[in-house]
């Protein structure tokens, strides 16, 4: 694979817990580790650093082509995302769904800004779910759709990243956990290499603007 001379991959690790040192934070630090090894840039965002409004009940959003107004952390988090080439989920479990952080930031982030044109569209997405045992698989599924939806691309990487911790204390002890990590993050930067290799090599823009945003597809099929 031919690697574009100078640049590095830019991984972005977004926290939704809300323990700083916790589970979820030494599974991202675990995460830079393995992103700088390989010659990248991690950068993070703790959520729980941040101003963020959950959607409230205005339903402008449904109407609107722009994103959401309220001023909030928002808009600078979304311009961070459009600027890696990867960006890593990284979320505990919390009463058998997403812990609540993560699940205000899914929505926002979604009806508010990545509906209109899917700034995330050809990124590469990784998944972690951190918990005691129970529902980290819905908790992953949520995120996988998620994904999807904003036209991101999952390498497939064998298990999926589910680090379980029933000790009470924080601590990575799940070392088949800690495998499927390791290899979801090398994968990931596999494929950002490979991506950015096609684009330098005048790949050109692999999902066209027009095909970004359903509303505009749907109301052309009405029409
Ligand atoms: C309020 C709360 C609810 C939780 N609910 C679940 C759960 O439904 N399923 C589970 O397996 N673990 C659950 N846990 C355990 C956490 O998911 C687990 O300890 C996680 O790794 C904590 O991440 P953190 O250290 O980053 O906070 C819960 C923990 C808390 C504090």
């Amino acid at each position: 694979m031919r690697v574009v001379h100078g640049a590095q991959p830019v991984i972005l690790g977004i926290s939704g817990s809300e323990r700083p040192g916790g589970n979820t934070d030494l599974a991202l630090d675990h995460t830079a580790t393995l992103v700088e090894g390989r010659g990248g840039v991690f950068r993070r965002i703790n959520l729980r650093d941040h101003r963020i409004s959950p959607c409230s009940p205005c339903g402008d959003c449904n109407s609107r082509t722009s994103p959401c107004a309220v001023q909030d952390d928002m808009p600078a988090i979304v311009e961070q995302m459009k600027q890696a080439d990867g960006i890593v989920y990284a979320v505990p479990v919390h009463g058998f769904g997403l812990a609540h952080l993560m699940q205000i930031f899914i929505e926002r982030a979604g009806v508010g800004f990545l509906r209109f044109d899917r700034p995330l569209a050809n990124k590469v997405g990784g998944i972690i779910v951190t918990g005691r045992r129970y529902s980290d698989g819905s908790v992953h599924h949520q995120l996988v759709d998620n994904l999807l939806l904003n036209r991101m691309i999952l390498v497939g990487s064998g298990f999926p990243a589910l680090l379980r911790n029933a000790t009470g204390k924080p601590g990575l002890y799940d070392t088949e956990g800690l495998d499927a990590l390791d290899r979801m993050v090398n994968r990931m930067i596999d494929m950002t290499l490979l991506l950015r290799s096609v684009s330098a090599e005048g790949g050109g823009d692999l999902l066209p603007l027009d095909d970004r945003n359903e509303r505009v597809q749907r109301q052309r099929s009405a029409s």
